[in-house]
Parts: structure tokens; sequence; C-alpha cells
């Protein structure tokens, strides 16, 4: 099963995507926390794309392309895959074709994940990581059992960096301009379906399997 998690920033893909590897047996490939684990450890690729996370502007599409053909190429990817957070230019999702036509390994779907943007906002200022694990939380809609700390590992609890509400702003502009017209593209290939993603979360992911269960 080869799958696309496609969203604004909050629609809930990062947290659809932790229970859909879980259903599916799949490696969750978010490009998002690749930039994030390569800033931890301090390496080059993690410096440069900091610049761009940081402004709530998308990473060059070279440098994010290269990366992802090279980690679909990875044992673990051969028998299927959840990108979620790539593609999210036209370019992008262009190049993901062409080496998709070239492997011969088709998408099976392209879930678009739809919320409102006013509640965007509240989802992603509201929204807390571990550390440990990477599980997401949101002190409000879905807060751990003890406050700052993680249910599944005990880790600690923190806030991204580009949660504020001035880089959210820009991160929504962002989806509005270069990822909103990947809709559009997948739609016209037959293979888009919109999830309402602003029920619960639990509700989100029964919605989401009974589409990909049609499709296996
Ligand atoms: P990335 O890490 O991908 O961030 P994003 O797309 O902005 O999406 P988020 O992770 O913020 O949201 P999400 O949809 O995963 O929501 P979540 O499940 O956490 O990218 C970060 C940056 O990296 C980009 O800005 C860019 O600079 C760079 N980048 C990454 N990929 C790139 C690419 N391909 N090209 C170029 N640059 C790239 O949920 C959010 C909150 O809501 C949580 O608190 C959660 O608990 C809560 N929540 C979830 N579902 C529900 C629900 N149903 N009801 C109530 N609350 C909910
Ligand atoms: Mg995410
Ligand atoms: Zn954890």
């Amino acid at each position: 099963m080869r799958i696309i998690l496609l969203g604004p920033p909050g629609a809930g893909k990062g947290t659809q995507a932790e229970k859909l590897v879980k259903k599916y047996k799949i490696p969750h490939i978010s490009t998002g926390d690749i930039f994030r684990a390569a800033l931890q450890e301090g390496t080059e690729l993690g410096l440069r794309a900091k610049e761009y996370m940081d402004q709530g502007e998308l990473v060059p599409d070279d440098l994010v392309v290269d990366i992802v053909k090279e980690r679909l190429e990875q044992e673990d990817a051969q028998n299927g895959y959840l990108l979620d957070g790539f593609p999210r230019t036209l370019a992008q999702a262009e190049a993901l074709d062409e080496s998709l036509r070239a492997s011969g390994t088709p998408l099976t779907g392209v879930i678009n994940i739809s919320v409102d943007p006013q509640e965007l906002l509240e989802r992603l200022t509201g929204r807390r990581v571990c550390r440990g694990c990477g599980a997401t939380y949101h002190i409000k809609f879905n807060p751990p059992t003890v406050r700052s700390v993680c249910d599944k590992c005990g880790g600690e609890l923190y806030q991204r960096e580009d949660d504020t509400v001035e880089t959210v702003k820009q991160r929504l502009e962002v989806y509005r301009q270069q990822t909103a017209p990947l809709i559009e593209y997948y739609g016209r290939k037959g293979i888009l379906f919109t999830v309402d993603g602003s029920q619960e979360i639990d509700e989100v992911f029964r919605a989401i399997t009974t589409i990909l269960d049609r499709q296996q």
C-alpha cells in the first residue's frame, strides 16, 4: 500500500499516520520529521532546512525530492509506505510520479484531510510533541494523562518552534498557495479521497481505513 496524506498544517496528518502505520505495517515517511531529526543531529541538511522551517516557508524542492527518493529505495519501503507532508508542490508531485512510473509502483491513493482554517490555528498552537518517540498530543483535544509527559514512553513533551501564531499563519498561507493545488492534481488522476478532518481523531481514522480497505 503506497499512500500520501495530504492536508494543511494541523489537519492531523501526523496523528493519523501514527495509527495507520500500526494497522497497515508500513513505514511512516514524514519529510518534516526527517528535517527535525537532521537538525537534532546537527547535520548540514538540518541546518539548511531550519532556515526555511523557522520562517514557515518550504524547503527547496531539489533538496526534498532527493531525500524522499533515497528513502523510498530503502528495504522497509519496498512493500509500501505512508508519505506525510510530501509532496507539497506541483514540482514535487511530478518528480514523485516520474520516479514511481520508472519503478512501476503506482500510488494506492491520496487521502486529503480537510479542516477549516480557523480550527487549524488552535490545533497547532496547542500541540505538544514527545521528544522521545515523536507522539503528538494537544493540550485540549488530546491531552496526555500526566501534564508534559508522554503516555507511550514517558518522554518530555515540547512545543515545536514553528507552532507560534505568526509562523502558523505563514505556513497556512504557503499551504494555500503551493500545496492546495495538489488536490486538483490528484483529483484529475482519480486517486484522491477527501475525509472530513474536523471529526474526532478516531472517527477520522475510521473514515480513512474504510477508504483504504476498499482500495486494497
Ligand atoms: P511538517 O512537519 O510536515 O508540518 P505541517 O505540514 O505544517 O503539518 P503539521 O505537522 O504541522 O500538522 P499535521 O497535519 O501533522 O497535524 P498533527 O497530526 O500534528 O513540515 C514542517 C516544515 O518542514 C514545513 O513548514 C517546511 O518548512 C518543511 N517541509 C516539510 N516537508 C516539506 C516538503 N515536502 N517540501 C518543502 N518543505 C517541507 O495535529 C496537529 C494538532 O491537532 C495536534 O496537537 C493534534 O493532537 C491535534 N489533532 C489532530 N487531529 C485532531 C482531531 N481530529 N481533532 C482535534 N485535534 C486534533
Ligand atoms: Mg505533522
Ligand atoms: Zn513518547
